[in-house]
């Protein structure tokens, strides 16, 4: 099965995950953008938050979205404001994921990504997802992808197989 990992990284956790996606088997590729957030932690979240928050598409520069020869894509992204990064925004917009095993690996400071949470479950039911905290500096996090990936954690048989619950 042809497997392939494209994601973006602004920061280098996602290069981390893409390091153990490559031992994996995936093919890698990185999307490359010359949207830039500044190096100061609070100016790049006002920044990177707010257009993350509008949806923000950004502009990305020779983006291969020809997934033709692939069985299986998983997506990378970190999260910013609970959401999905402007540069996945776009490769989310411009690739034709239909038919395809579909992954969702997300990185956060928090561990958690609400808004992309359920972006992924509107859009993409039967997508799995990981959300990792903080790879580069919890390197045991990456242990959690092999795992998972082959965990079924398909939102909507899940939420299938819960409807009738009372909580
Ligand atoms: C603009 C911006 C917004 C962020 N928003 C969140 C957030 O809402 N929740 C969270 O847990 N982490 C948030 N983070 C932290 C990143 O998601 C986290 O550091 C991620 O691992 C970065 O991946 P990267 O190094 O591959 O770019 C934010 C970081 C940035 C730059």
């Amino acid at each position: 099965m042809n497997k392939l990992f494209i994601y973006y990284s602004n920061s280098g956790n996602g290069d981390v995950v893409a390091s153990k996606m490559k031992d994996l088997g995936y093919d890698i590729r990185k999307v490359s953008t010359n949207y830039k957030l500044s190096k100061n932690l609070f100016l790049a979240c006002m920044k990177g938050g707010f257009h993350a928050t509008i949806g923000k598409k950004a502009k990305l520069n020779n983006y291969n979205n020809d997934v033709n020869n692939y069985d299986e894509v998983a997506i990378g992204s970190p999260i910013w404001n609970g959401r999905f990064s402007c540069p996945i925004n776009t490769v989310l917009k411009n690739t034709n994921l239909e038919n395809k095993l579909l992954t969702f690996i997300l990185y956060s400071g928090g561990g958690e990504a609400k808004k992309a949470y359920q972006k992924i479950l509107k859009k993409y039911p039967n997508a799995k997802i990981i959300i990792l905290k903080q790879p580069k500096s919890n390197l045991g996090e990456l242990d959690r992808i092999e795992g998972l990936l082959w965990e079924e954690l398909k939102l909507n048989n899940y939420l299938n197989q819960n409807k009738n619950k009372k909580y």
